[in-house]
């Protein structure tokens, strides 16, 4: 697909990679602040959350140890589930850690509610939760989220990690996708 093609198939540009990087640095810092001397591990939710995880982990003044766990998605629907699956687990016991939860968006809330819940079964010392955006409007469950980039319109957005049917992931902005190419 050619960059012109792509651009037909946005209907707006909502967050710039550079707003993005400055509040994934601001982000850090008070990550860092909140878990200086504590043994933090970051668990990415793939594959969307591959991108936050990337510049949020490089923006830490520390070094984290990084796990991914991969749960089912929306594949080519633009509408959660709530069926969660498990396709990839953790290679971590988490047993006494502190987990900081990777994520892309929180939508409905579901996949999150889910996931919080079976990590607290695990073990967990304290679970929070960072989301580079999330969708006030369309929550279904209520997610105590401490580190949240942007809050947006709940239209369906692509780009830095976000996909809509495999496509998309790679745009460095979130950008609004066009109806036409889902209805
Ligand atoms: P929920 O609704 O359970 O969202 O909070 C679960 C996962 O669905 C994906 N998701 C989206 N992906 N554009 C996307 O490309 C969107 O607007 C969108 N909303 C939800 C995402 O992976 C999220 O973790
Ligand atoms: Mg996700």
């Amino acid at each position: 697909m050619r960059a012109t093609e792509i651009q037909a198939d946005l209907s707006e540009i909502l967050v710039t990679e550079e707003q993005i990087l400055a509040k994934l640095d601001e982000l850090a810092l008070r990550v860092a602040d909140d878990y200086a001397g504590k043994d933090l591990i970051l668990v990415g939710v793939l594959k969307g959350a591959v991108m936050v995880m990337a510049d949020f982990a490089r923006a830490l003044p520390f070094h984290a140890p990084m796990d991914w766990m991969a749960v089912s998605s929306y594949g080519a629907s633009t509408k959660s589930s709530g069926v969660v699956q498990i396709r990839k687990d953790l290679d971590t016991d988490l047993n006494g850690k502190h987990v900081l939860i990777v994520e892309d968006i929180i939508d409905s809330g579901l996949t999150l509610s889910w996931l919080l819940e079976n990590f607290e079964s695990r073990g967990a010392e304290s679970i929070e939760v960072l989301a580079l955006l999330r969708k006030p409007e369309a929550a279904k469950v209520v997610i105590d989220c401490k580190y949240v980039g942007f809050d947006i319109p709940t239209d369906f957005v692509v780009g830095y990690g976000l996909d809509f049917d495999e496509r998309y992931r790679n745009l460095r902005d979130v950008a609004v996708l066009a109806p036409h190419v889902y209805s």
